[in-house]
This record gives C-alpha cells, sequence and structure tokens, in this order.
C-alpha cells in the first residue's frame, strides 16, 4: 500500500470490534460448522484483531446460525492465552442468555437495545422501555460477575418502518443503556443510511449530553456504501472504537434491508494509509477473509479483499 500520511487531528489508534463472526454469521442463510466459525475467530485472533465478538446467546428459534454457541465457546476457550489481551464478547438478550454466556466463562457480554419501538418488538418482541427493563438485571450481575457490558443501540440514523429517527430520541435510549451500567454504547446505523453529517451532529448531541466521546463507539452497516465515510467523521469527532466485520459479512435477520457491515479489510486500508495504528496484519486478515468467502460459497464483499485476491476473492 503507498506510504501512509498521517492527519494530525485524528486518533493514533483504533481499536477495532471484530463483529463478523456474530454480526456477519448471523445472517447467513447456509448453517456455517462450527468447526469453521471456530477457524474463523482463530484466524481473526492471529491476524492481530483484540475484539472478536464470537457468538451470540439469544433464542435458539430467533437466531439459528448462532444456535452452537455452547459447541463454540469451549474450542475458543485456548485462544486468550495465546493472544494476551483478546477479549470474545458475546451478544446477550436476558438472563436465560446471561446464565448461558457465564457458564461458558463469556469474558465479555453484549445487550442490544433499539433506539425505535418497530425494531425493539420484530428484534427483541418487546416495546424499547421491556426491552431496557429486561436488560437491567443482566447489566448488574455481569458486573457483580466482573464481566463489562457493551450497549448497542440499533436505528440510531434511520429506521425501515418508521423513518428518520431523531438525535435527541437516540441519546435518551442511549444514556439509559449508559446509566444501568454499559461501560460502552455502540451506535448503530443498523440499515446503513447514515451520512456523515448525521454521525457529527450525533456525537455532538451525546456530548452535550454530558457523554466522554470515549465511551462511544460506531458500528456502520455499509448499505448505500457510506460506512467508510461515517467512520471517518466519527474519528474526526473522537470515536476511537470502530464496529467492523471481516469480508463486510453481516446484517440482522429482524431488520429489513439491512446488508452487510463495513468491511474491516477497507477499514484497515483507511486507517493504515492514516498511520493510524490497529494492531492488524491486513494480509493475514485478507486471507482469512478469501478462506471464509471459500466456506460460504460467494466472493468477499471488501473491496480490498478483491482487490488484493482478485473478483473471485
Ligand atoms: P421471547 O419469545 O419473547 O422469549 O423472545 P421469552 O422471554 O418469552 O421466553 C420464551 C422461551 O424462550 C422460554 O422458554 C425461555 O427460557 C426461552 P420456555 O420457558 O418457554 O421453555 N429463552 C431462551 N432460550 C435460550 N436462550 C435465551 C432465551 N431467552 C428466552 N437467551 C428474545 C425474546 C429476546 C429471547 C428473542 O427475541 C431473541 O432471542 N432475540 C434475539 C434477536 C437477535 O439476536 N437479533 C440479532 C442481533 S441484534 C443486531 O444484529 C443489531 C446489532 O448488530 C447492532 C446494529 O446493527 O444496529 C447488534
Ligand atoms: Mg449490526
Amino acid at each position: 500500500m503507498p506510504d501512509p500520511v498521517p492527519d494530525p487531528t485524528l486518533p493514533a489508534r483504533v481499536r477495532i470490534h471484530e463483529v463478523g463472526p456474530r454480526d456477519g454469521l448471523q445472517n447467513e442463510s447456509a448453517l456455517v460448522p462450527v468447526e469453521v466459525k471456530a477457524e474463523f475467530v482463530t484466524r481473526l485472533a492471529a491476524a492481530g484483531l483484540r475484539t472478536v465478538e464470537a457468538t451470540s446467546f439469544v433464542h435458539p428459534k430467533w437466531v439459528p446460525q448462532l444456535a452452537d454457541a455452547e459447541q463454540l465457546m469451549p474450542e475458543l476457550a485456548g485462544l486468550p492465552a495465546l493472544h494476551p489481551g483478546l477479549r470474545l464478547p458475546v451478544l446477550v438478550p436476558n438472563e436465560r442468555g446471561l446464565d448461558r454466556a457465564l457458564a461458558h466463562h463469556a469474558s465479555d457480554i453484549a445487550v442490544f437495545a433499539s433506539a425505535t419501538e418497530t425494531f425493539a418488538r420484530r428484534n427483541l418482541n418487546r416495546s424499547a422501555d421491556e426491552a431496557m427493563a429486561m436488560f437491567r438485571p443482566v447489566v448488574e450481575r455481569a458486573g457483580a460477575a466482573g464481566v463489562p457490558v457493551r450497549g448497542y443501540l440499533s436505528m440510531c440514523f434511520g429506521d425501515p418502518w418508521e423513518g428518520p429517527v431523531s438525535p435527541a430520541q437516540v441519546v435518551r435510549h442511549g444514556l439509559q443503556l449508559l446509566e444501568m451500567g454499559c461501560s460502552e454504547l455502540s451506535l448503530g446505523d443498523t440499515i446503513g443510511v447514515a451520512t456523515p453529517g448525521q454521525v457529527t451532529g450525533l456525537l455532538a448531541a451525546f456530548v452535550r449530553a454530558g457523554v466522554p466521546v470515549d465511551r462511544l463507539a460506531v458500528h456502520f452497516h455499509d448499505t448505500y456504501g457510506q460506512a467508510l465515510a461515517n467512520t471517518l467523521a466519527a474519528l474526526r469527532g473522537g470515536v476511537t472504537v470502530v464496529d467492523a466485520s471481516a469480508g463486510g459479512l453481516g446484517g440482522c435477520p429482524y431488520a429489513k434491508s439491512a446488508t452487510g457491515n463495513l468491511a474491516t479489510e477497507d477499514l484497515v486500508w483507511m486507517l493504515h494509509g492514516l498511520g493510524i495504528d490497529t494492531g492488524v496484519d491486513l494480509a493475514a486478515l485478507v486471507a482469512t477473509s478469501g478462506w471464509m468467502a471459500r466456506q460460504l460459497g460467494r466472493p468477499s464483499q471488501s473491496r480490498t479483499v478483491r482487490a488484493l485476491l482478485g473478483p473471485s476473492g
């Protein structure tokens, strides 16, 4: 790649929160064998990613693609010893999910709320407030067990059923997650409609509400090709944690028009080009996504993977 040209207004280091094994594989129509999932996580960790969201302890009928969480976790148990600092968060919607995650020694968990009513109902079978009430004991119990909790908030920039979502509505729900004890809040553009001005505006609204920007992360799906531009806007706003999915896999089975996430390789290409440290070995990551694309039987969505491996990537 060309020599990096740093931008002094941007952070020196970004932590990538890799969501491919969870957000990516939850959306696959074919079931991916547990050995393939284990190898995917193992290769991502070996490529230098230090936060790899591994799976979800949700209802197996709601997301059959991740119904093998109990089988996957033991396969990953040895990874943190091989890669110091590695965290393998899992999604947990309720206390039943927490019991399952704790039984498998999850290092970190994430709860996932919605800024809109319709998506809360569709994704969690609850109103937005009922979902918050469902998460509260989860966050409390995880805290007591010493397990950090990330809070996701979906539909932060638009909702396929309700249309535009105001920053005030997003901030109100986001504050609820932070106040209940989530250490980090990931702002989700679940359907990939945001543009950079909206991102800047939403971050400013959180800062005005008293939220330090270092507690915020961004989670962009790439439906309209805006994810990288939105990420740059977030970095300019002081964000240093960015969610991405190897090969651009991803989507939510309960969100109409949700497509793949920002591809981790495309993100790394931009960050390294800006001289920003990620700890990621791009060549190893690209090889991993090429391997995963072969497992899934279709080319990678990542422009960087296709550029480096050829169009069948
Ligand atoms: P429900 O049907 O209302 O569940 O689903 P319930 O609380 O009424 O319980 C019904 C039965 O399910 C009970 O069993 C429970 O024990 C069992 P019974 O007593 O009848 O025998 N049950 C469970 N079993 C295993 N594990 C569990 C569990 N919970 C209940 N965790 C529920 C409510 C929340 C469970 C369901 O709606 C669900 O699992 N939803 C998950 C949907 C999901 O995973 N969506 C994708 C992730 S979110 C996302 O992708 C967005 C994100 O990427 C950010 C962005 O892009 O914006 C994070
Ligand atoms: Mg997502």
